[in-house]
């Protein structure tokens, strides 16, 4: 089975011992409940790199108290399993990085973001967008960890999902802001969302889904897929945004009547670089490709989105002009 690396002594020891062999290393960072959409990014790391750490850690900082931390789903054994089974160009799993909370926040950490001690990162001008309006901790949480877990794993390569977007946008501009030791700032690499056969992005929080609210889940990816052909069509941002917004209120009355609470949160079109509200008329879509390191500067807009099911928060995007 993959060696479990359950402190920094250890995690150090494994890095060296890699630079020993001049192996490329690649990093997974994750909170566990691994599903096929963390499989996708393990999958890449391993094509790509001569060992690959996959690191299990649920982040006190990224959660807002009222927020889902107690509850988020902690499944170890099958996270361990799961990882196993994952091969590419004949190699696996190297190791599982799995700190503590008193190894990642040597000065502690505080239940509540204003009595926060110690050292955070803030990506100035992120944290306020999107995401970052509904839950203004969340982006430091994220940024903060990822800065330590580049420290401690010192990655040549890491690997974030499309599906989280703004954070996989945020780690490009931290590697490159904080002066990340070489190859780091071009080699954080943005994995497509992997999705169900209906379109609903995996989560782990899906988990939290009742059968009755799964069936209306994907509702806000529909809804994303019809403002891009709206789009495609040379509608404006008001127009394209109107008919997701449009598309999720008659999804939400259908569910109603089984029962079912939906409700958006946001949808916004915005910039690849900066992630502002893109103009009105941002122009014919350019042909890119978010895959590729560094190629987010020539993409069109990122559409996306957030919705209550329930009391679940999901979210979902789609890179407009990255077809
Ligand atoms: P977590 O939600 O466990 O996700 C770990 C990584 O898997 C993230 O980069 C996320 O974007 C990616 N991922 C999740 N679902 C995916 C899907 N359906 N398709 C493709 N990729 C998917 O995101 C976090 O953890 C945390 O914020 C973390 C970065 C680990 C920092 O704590």
């Amino acid at each position: 089975s993959i060696p479990i690396l359950t402190s920094l002594a250890e995690m150090r020891q494994f890095r060296d011992h890699a630079r020993t062999h001049r192996h490329r290393l690649g990093l997974v960072p994750t909170m566990g409940a691994l599903h096929a959409g963390h499989a996708a990014l393990v999958t890449q790391c391993l094509a790509d790199n001569d060992a690959t750490v996959v690191s299990i850690f649920v982040n006190p900082a990224q959660f807002a108290p009222h927020e889902d931390l107690a509850t988020y789903p902690r499944t170890l054994p099958a996270d361990a399993t799961l990882l196993h089974t994952l091969a590419a160009a004949h190699r696996t799993v190297d190791a599982i990085f799995l700190p503590s909370v008193q190894d990642m926040y040597p000065s502690g950490l505080a239940q509540h973001p204003a009595d926060q001690r110690g050292t955070f990162v803030e990506v100035a001008g992120y944290s306020h967008l999107l995401e970052g309006r509904t839950r203004p901790t969340f982006l430091r949480g994220v940024a903060t960890v990822v800065t330590k877990l580049f420290n401690a794993v010192q990655p040549d390569r890491a690997y974030f999902g499309q599906k989280d977007i703004q954070q996989a946008l945020l780690m490009r501009r931290l590697a490159t802001d904080l002066l990340c030791p070489h190859p780091l700032p071009h080699n954080v690499r943005i994995v497509p969302t992997v999705r169900a056969p209906d379109g609903l992005a995996l989560s782990s929080r899906n988990a939290y889904l009742s059968p009755a609210e799964r069936a209306f889940a994907p509702a806000l990816y529909t809804a994303l897929h019809a403002a891009q052909t709206r789009w495609r069509a040379h509608a404006g941002r008001t127009a394209t945004l109107a008919t997701a917004t449009h598309l999720v209120s008659s999804a939400a009355q259908r569910a109603l009547e089984h029962g079912v609470t939906l409700k958006l949160d946001y949808v916004e079109l915005s910039d690849p670089e900066t992630l502002e509200p893109v103009p009105e008329h941002s122009g014919p879509p350019r042909e890119t490709t978010l895959s590729a390191p560094g190629s987010a500067r020539g993409t069109a807009a990122v559409l996306s989105g957030a919705m209550w099911v329930g009391s679940t928060r999901l979210i979902d995007n789609l890179v407009l002009g990255d077809e």
